[in-house]
């Protein structure tokens, strides 16, 4: 296998193909069927990454992308969000996830809180809220995630809200070296993928 990342690539293509309009139930559906694989990424705990984005796929037709965040410590993100399906899996470290809602225009209210541990992950999909915010305080170890997002979303551009909750647009950071990333996984994982992969297509 040329790329450790194709059989999640391979299975959220085959999703693309088959589905154009999504829903909550379909995307967690996914996220089912993505976590036997996600769960073979393991990574070496204590090696540290420059914190940013890295780009793991980004589909022809932009039907989805894939990405891993790697955060700083103590990072407390804004409350944003991104216009279609996602999917966030938490590979080390562990995250706070809040979830808001908007009531009326500029007026919004936190619904739910989760804590992600390794081998976590929570799906969304709009109609339903999307916003979300992120944190990674009192993590142990350098927090790393998966975002896999679905159609439209803006690879550059960002939506977020400020300390008023008014609507903002914001660039986003440039995408660091994947190869990083790939060093620091253990390398058992090339061998289990290749093999739970080539056993589930046969
Ligand atoms: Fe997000």
């Amino acid at each position: 296998m040329n790329n450790i990342w194709e059989p999640i690539i391979n299975i959220i293509r085959e999703y693309s193909k088959n589905n154009k309009n999504h829903s909550v139930e379909k995307i967690f559906a996914l996220q089912q069927s993505l976590q036997p694989y996600l769960d073979k990424y393991d990574f070496i705990k204590t090696e540290k990454l420059p914190y940013g984005r890295y780009l793991v796929h980004k589909d022809i037709d932009n039907d989805f992308n894939i990405q891993i965040d790697v955060f700083s410590e103590n990072y407390t993100g804004q409350i944003h969000c991104h216009e279609t399906w996602g999917i966030l899996h938490v590979f080390r470290g562990f995250l706070f996830v809040e979830d808001w809602e908007e009531l009326s225009n500029n007026k919004f209210r936190m619904r739910s809180g989760s804590i992600l541990n390794p081998g976590s992950s929570q799906t969304f999909c709009p109609p339903v809220s999307d916003w979300h915010k992120v944190s990674s305080s009192n993590s142990k170890y350098q927090v790393i995630s998966m975002h896999i997002y679905g159609n439209g979303f803006n690879i550059d551009k960002g939506i977020y809200l400020d300390s008023e909750y008014n609507r903002k647009e914001g660039k986003r950071s440039n995408f660091k070296e994947i190869d990083s990333i790939n060093r620091i996984l253990k390398n058992k994982i090339f061998s289990d993928l290749t093999n739970i992969y080539l056993g589930q297509k046969n």
